[in-house]
């Protein structure tokens, strides 16, 4: 297994996880604002929401065994999940793409990216995923879903024509009835994606494959 050795980036990542940690109430708070109508991102503009430590090991691993170069995430919030991705990024000669929707928390990671030292090889995309990410320049290896869960599918089908045949797509929350529509899209075409359910804890997270574009009688494509 593949491990981050890096002790700045260490250093930040205990220092965000340990803010995380922390934040039960600020989550509450966030969360109570969503009673009485759909929940919004900015109910939440002070919450980490992170994938945990053993996510962001797993993940890391991930990316260095199948030396993942063209990594994308949606969902960025303060830039834990992406430290992940920018350390293996930059191991792998590599390079990451997130896009995070509120301002404040672009600025703010920007910030951790620059402690860490990992600033080189991670760009910052501010605003709608689904504008941010409409231009990608080249095929992707490895896709991070942990935005809003009921954009999961738009944006899967958005970035499909450029995943590369074989590329990981990592869902975070997948046990949410949100992210149903994604999985069953994957579940429905076995032979263009191979999925497989990690945890049903802390929200649930699975694992898919792209294993190419495949037209309806054909052989595959990609
Ligand atoms: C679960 S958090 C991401 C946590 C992060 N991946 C981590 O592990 O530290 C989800 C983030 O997605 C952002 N978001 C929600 N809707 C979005 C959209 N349409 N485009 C981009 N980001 C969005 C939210 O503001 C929030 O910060």
């Amino acid at each position: 297994m593949h491990h981050i050795q890096n002790p700045r980036i260490l250093h930040t990542l205990d220092r965000l996880h340990g803010e995380a940690d922390r934040q039960r109430f600020t989550i509450l708070k966030g969360l109570s604002r969503g009673i009485f109508r759909p929940l919004r991102p900015e109910d939440m503009k002070d919450a980490y929401l992170p994938i945990s430590r053993d996510q962001g090991r797993f993940v890391y691993d991930l990316l260095l065994q199948n030396q993942a170069r063209h990594i994308v995430e949606f969902g960025t919030s303060f830039g834990i999940s992406t430290l992940y991705l920018g350390a293996a990024a930059q191991q792998t000669g590599g390079r990451v793409i997130t896009t995070e929707l509120l301002p404040e928390k672009c600025r703010v990671a920007r910030a951790n990216f620059r402690e860490a030292g990992l600033d080189p090889w991670i760009e910052v995309r501010e605003g709608d995923a689904l504008r941010t990410l409409r231009q990608v320049e080249t095929d992707i290896d490895f896709l991070l879903l942990d935005g809003w869960n009921d954009l999961y599918l738009p944006l899967l089908q958005l970035l499909e024509p450029q995943l590369r045949p074989g590329a990981l797509i990592y869902t975070d929350n997948a046990s949410f009835r949100s992210a149903r529509p994604l999985l069953e899209y994957f579940h429905s075409q076995p032979e263009r994606y191979r999925s497989q359910r990690l945890a049903d804890d802390k929200g649930g997270s699975e694992l898919t494959q792209f294993m190419g574009l495949v037209k309806q009688g054909q052989q595959q494509l990609g």
